[in-house]
């Protein structure tokens, strides 16, 4: 048994999905989560900030005693992971390797859509990340920046949600991808509205995935905790009404307040 909590970092709100996810799927964890809402948004920035970002992060968490952490942005996995899993002992996960992973083992063809930040889909991870498993798959990016703006306004089914679906996806669905990676934070509470449009689309969420890749990395290093009830506690770098509906929307209005942090250079 370990009770030392999982540290989970995102450049905002989308990251409380994967949190969820994985306070689910391990209800006895705690789980110190991070949410950079003052340095928002991340899919704009340079390759270099978001690593420069993602590594002060890391190690405030590391000095919180984490027994593991979980990128549970995107473009902080596309920009970072390697250089967080280089420069750290305990285990550090992304979600582009799970989601990638996820991918390959759920589609029946060989295309495979993504849809990210336009940083994310810059970096190729995505593409790499499924290359190295599906040597053949032809993998289709598009950029969804609206996407983020939508659901921050707190747009999830709404007819402008539909019709920039169509907008974005219509031309790979058009060429035949049925499976598609949400490959952004933000993008599995758009679920609904993605299938209203395309039913047939099979939707890869990142952070279920993730949470069953923690389980697993959990079980074989034996540092699970059992027992107690997990707590979560919840920081951001900027409390605003966005990441309060959000932590009400997966955690109830009861929950625990989100407290304000300033990480070293977020000042
Ligand atoms: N967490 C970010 C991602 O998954 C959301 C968007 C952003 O910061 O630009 O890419």
């Amino acid at each position: 048994m370990d009770d030392r909590p999982i540290g989970i970092f995102d450049s905002g709100v989308g990251g409380l999905s994967v949190c969820k996810a994985i306070k689910d799927a391990m209800p006895d964890e705690h789980i110190i989560y991070f949410g950079d809402t003052n340095r928002f948004p991340y899919g704009t920035k340079a390759i270099e900030t978001v690593i420069r970002y993602s590594k002060e992060i890391t190690a405030y968490l590391i000095s919180k005693n984490v027994k593991m952490i979980v990128v549970a942005c995107n473009t902080a996995s596309a920009a970072a992971l390697d250089i967080l899993q280089k420069e750290n002992s305990i285990p550090v996960i992304g979600v582009i390797g799970a989601g990638a992973r996820a991918a390959c083992r759920k589609t029946s063809g060989n295309k495979i859509g993504v849809i990210a930040t336009r940083a994310t889909v810059a970096s190729e991870s995505y593409i790499k990340a499924i290359k190295e498993i599906l040597p053949d798959a032809e993998v289709i990016q598009q950029q969804a920046s609206v996407f983020v703006s939508l659901v921050e306004e707190g747009w999830t089914d709404d007819d402008i949600v539909r019709f920039a679906v169509k907008k974005y996806i219509n031309n790979m669905y058009a060429i035949g991808v049925r499976t598609l990676i949400l490959g952004c934070t933000h993008f599995p509470l758009l679920k609904k509205a993605i299938n209203d449009v395309f039913p047939e689309l099979s939707l890869i969420d990142t952070g279920e995935e993730i949470a069953l890749e923690v389980k697993k990395i959990l079980i074989k290093k034996n540092i699970e905790n059992s027992g107690t009830k997990g707590k979560i506690t919840l920081y951001a770098s900027d409390i605003t009404d966005t990441i309060e509906r959000l932590k009400d929307m997966f955690f109830g209005s009861d929950s625990n307040k989100i407290n304000k942090l300033i990480i070293d250079g977020d000042k």
